[in-house]
Formats: C-alpha cells, structure tokens, sequence
C-alpha cells in the first residue's frame, strides 16, 4: 500500500440495522473530534467508512460493489470498512477489496489510529473485541436529532442456527447503570426529545439486580425527555419487570418490537429459538393486559431449511393471530459458519418468493388495518423532519407510524394532531392545540 495524504474530510455510510446507524453517528463524531470536516457526498469526501451488515447476503454484495462505485468515481479516497462485514471477514476484506481499514464493531474508538496507519500506507486492521472499552474512547454526544439512539447492550448469546451475530458482534454485554444515564442526560442535552434504547436483545440489559425496565424508570426522571423507546428484544428476556414499566412509564412508547421468526414449533426448535408459538402469544397477552393500545412489530424468515407448507401456514396464522402494526421480513439466507447454512432440506429460491410474497401480503394488510384504528384518535406526534410540500412537517405517532400535517412547529416539538386519514405507510394528522415539548 502507499503513503496517503492524511483525510480531511469524511462520509460514514451505514447499512442494516439500527445499532449500526448509532454506530455510524459515533464514528462520524470520533472523525469530527479529529477535525475531520463531514460531506454528504461520498463521492468527494477524502475517507469514507462503510460501515457494513452481514445479516444477509445482498449486504455483503453491496459493499463490495460500493466499493468499487467510489473507485470507479475517479477518486482515490482513503475507505475503511467497519461493522459486521469487516469482523466476519477481517484481513480477506482487505486483499479480495484493496481497502485501507478494516475496523470491526467492538474496535471502532480506535479508527483515529487506523487512519493515521492508513495515512502512513500500512493496512489499518483491528477486529478485537475487548470488553466496553469502545464507549469510553468515544468522545460525548453534543448535537443530536430529536429522536437520538442509545446503544445500552450489544452482542448475543442466543445462537439462533441462521444467524451470525454472535459471531460478528460478540457474547451479549450491558453497558453499566451510570454510563447510560449519564449519556441519556447529554444526549437530551444535547436536543433529543426521545431515546431509543438499542441493543442486539435490548432486553437482555442488566446491571446487577437491575433490568431494562429498571433503566427505564429512571430514564423517566430525566427533564426534557419525552419518549422512551427500545428495540430489538428478544422474548425470553421480556421480565415482568419491563412488563410493568409499560403500565407504568408514561414516556414509554406503546410499542413492541418482538421478532418471532416462525409460527412454527418445529421450525423454532430448528432455528434453536428456545420459545414456543405458545409462550411467544403468551408474553404478549401479558403486555396487552398492562397496555391494551400496544402496536406489536415482528421480524419473520420465510424458508428456512426444511419449512414444509404447513408449517409456513403456521407462521401465517400467527400473524392472523396477533395483528402486528408493523413487521420486517426476509427469505432466509445461509450465512456462512452458521449451522442452518448446512442444514438438509434447502428452500428452493422460488418456493421462498412464493412465501415472502404471501406473508408480506398479510402483514401489510395488517399494517393498513392498524393504521385505519388510529384515524379519528388524537395522539402526540414528535416532529422530526420538514415534508415535501411547503409548510408540512413530518413526524412519528407514540405507535411509531410516521404522520404527515400543516404546522408552524419546528422540528423536536411535540404537537397534539387528530389523525384524519390513513395511507398504508403513513398517516395525516390536523394540528388540534399545541402540547408543552
Ligand atoms: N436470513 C434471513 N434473515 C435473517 N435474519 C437474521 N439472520 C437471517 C438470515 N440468515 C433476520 C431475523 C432477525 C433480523 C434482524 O434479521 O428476522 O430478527
Ligand atoms: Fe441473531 Fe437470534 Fe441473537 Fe437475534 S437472538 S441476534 S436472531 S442469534
């Protein structure tokens, strides 16, 4: 590799989930601290850090074709690949990509030093993954959206057999009590109006005798702060402790995000789930019991070896079952190093679009269904961005659905809005009075 002058200015590029846009935001503030200038272009900044998925395959193809979209450009920036790809991959990325940096999610305080490797021409590569030190490296959050993400707990224990997240993010660790509160605190500081707790199994955070629900509470007693959020949980971790918090939090969303994967016992067992349909129905008739206006959102895997018809009709009479607002689903993908991946009874490609189709079908006629519930309803809505049309602003119901009004309030207020009309991706709303932000 050759001697690179060092950047001046940067673009971070996150791809798949939400802890990896947190830690994208992070990143792009390390870069700022060093005095690095951010574009919104990447194709004119001087670093550019893409930081990667592996969840599934078309993530990972579509880094490397990124890669070579920024090459091709004409441009010679300095390219560091962070997150999952770069830590399942490690060095390969760097000779199969020619990249600069290789920095993997537990590594990433230290990109300063892999750029100033880079700078001297040697590959920046670190794929360590020491215990927590990543946060305290990191300098504090000092401008922030309304709506601001908090990662509270990383990594994964649970070894579902399809998924490679506990390879690429690590065994689950919480971040400690005090840590968080005190970056909850800066970051409403800082301008958020909502936190949004985030983490592999969210719900998995502990500290001592203390779980999320626990932390919620005490997120509550923070001034300014006016909504509370978490995502992605896992459902045996869902204490009663946290159950309760939804009857009792106010500023705790009426929202769950529950990924299931399968109505299917015998597809669970193989997906090494450790819940059943049963228990799964079970845990959120319980949260229903404490917050009956609950929104529910899953995750769903259409296809996974050995899926036979009827059980992909369980998974459909689970979703008729419950009546999720919102829902992600995927066609299973084998990753690599996983024990799906070499598990007998492969779907067919069409047989999975056949089912994906099927399922997306009745989630969204779910999703159009709950959102017509919330017409006639007066709610709050936190505004996060200007719309398209002059004078509107978009913002988000406490059920998470994005509402789009007329209204002279800026962007982190907090409007009380008659939702009037529902669409399938979004609802409209008329401002009623204005609520004290
Ligand atoms: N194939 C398809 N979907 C997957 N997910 C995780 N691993 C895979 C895989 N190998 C989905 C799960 C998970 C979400 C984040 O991504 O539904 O909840
Ligand atoms: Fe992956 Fe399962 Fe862990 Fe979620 S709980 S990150 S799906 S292994």
């Amino acid at each position: 590799m050759t001697a690179k002058t060092a950047p001046k200015t940067y673009h971070v590029k996150s791809f798949g989930c939400q802890m990896n846009v947190y830690d994208g935001e992070r990143m792009g503030e390390l870069m700022a601290a060093q005095g690095l200038t951010a574009t919104d272009d990447a194709n004119a900044a001087d670093l550019v850090v893409l930081n990667t998925c592996h969840i599934r395959e078309k993530a990972t193809e579509k880094v490397y074709s990124d890669i070579g979209r920024l090459r091709k450009h004409g441009a010679n920036p300095m390219i560091a690949v962070a997150g999952c790809v770069a830590q399942a991959e490690g060095e390969e990325i760097a000779h199969r990509a020619k990249v600069d940096i290789v920095v993997g999610p537990q590594a990433y305080h230290n990109l300063p030093d892999l750029v100033a490797k880079a700078t001297r021409g040697e590959l920046g590569l670190d794929t360590d993954m020491p215990v927590l030190s990543k946060f305290g490296a990191l300098p504090a959050r000092r401008k922030v959206g309304p709506s601001a993400f908090l990662t509270v707990q990383e990594g994964c224990d649970k070894f579902c057999t399809y998924c490679v997240v506990p390879y690429t993010r690590g065994a689950e660790i919480s971040r400690p009590w005090q840590a968080l509160v005190d970056e909850a605190k800066s970051l409403v500081d800082a301008g958020a109006k909502e936190i949004t707790l985030l983490g592999q199994n969210v719900n998995a955070w502990s500290d001592g005798d203390r779980d999320l629900g626990a932390l919620i509470r005490e997120l509550d007693r923070i001034p300014g702060l006016a909504r509370i959020r978490y995502t992605t949980s896992h459902p045996n971790d869902m204490t009663q402790g946290l159950i309760d918090a939804h009857r009792d939090v106010e500023k705790l969303m009426p929202f769950l995000h529950l990924p299931v994967q399968s109505g299917s016992d015998r597809v669970l067992k193989a997906m090494n789930r450790s819940h059943s349909r049963d228990s799964y129905l079970r845990i959120l008739d319980r949260v229903r019991a404490v917050r009956p206006d609950i929104a529910l959102s899953g995750d769903f895997i259409v296809g996974f070896p050995g899926e036979t018809e009827e059980e992909f009709a369980d998974t459909l009479s689970l979703i008729d079952a419950v009546g999720y607002s919102l829902a992600f689903s995927f066609k299973y993908s084998p990753r690599p190093g996983t024990p799906a991946a070499t598990m007998d009874g492969q779907i067919a490609p069409a047989v999975m679009d056949d089912r994906l189709q099927r399922l997306q079908a009745a989630l969204n006629r779910d999703q159009a269904a709950f959102n017509a519930t919330t017409v006639g309803r007066t709610c709050d809505v936190l505004i996060e961005r200007p719309g398209k049309l002059p004078g509107q602003m978009l913002g988000k119901s406490p059920w998470l659905q994005s509402v789009h009004l007329m209204t002279a309030a800026q962007i982190g207020d907090i409007v009380e809005v008659e939702i009037v009309r529902a669409d399938p991706n979004s609802l409209s709303g008329i401002e009623t009075i204005r609520a004290a932000a």
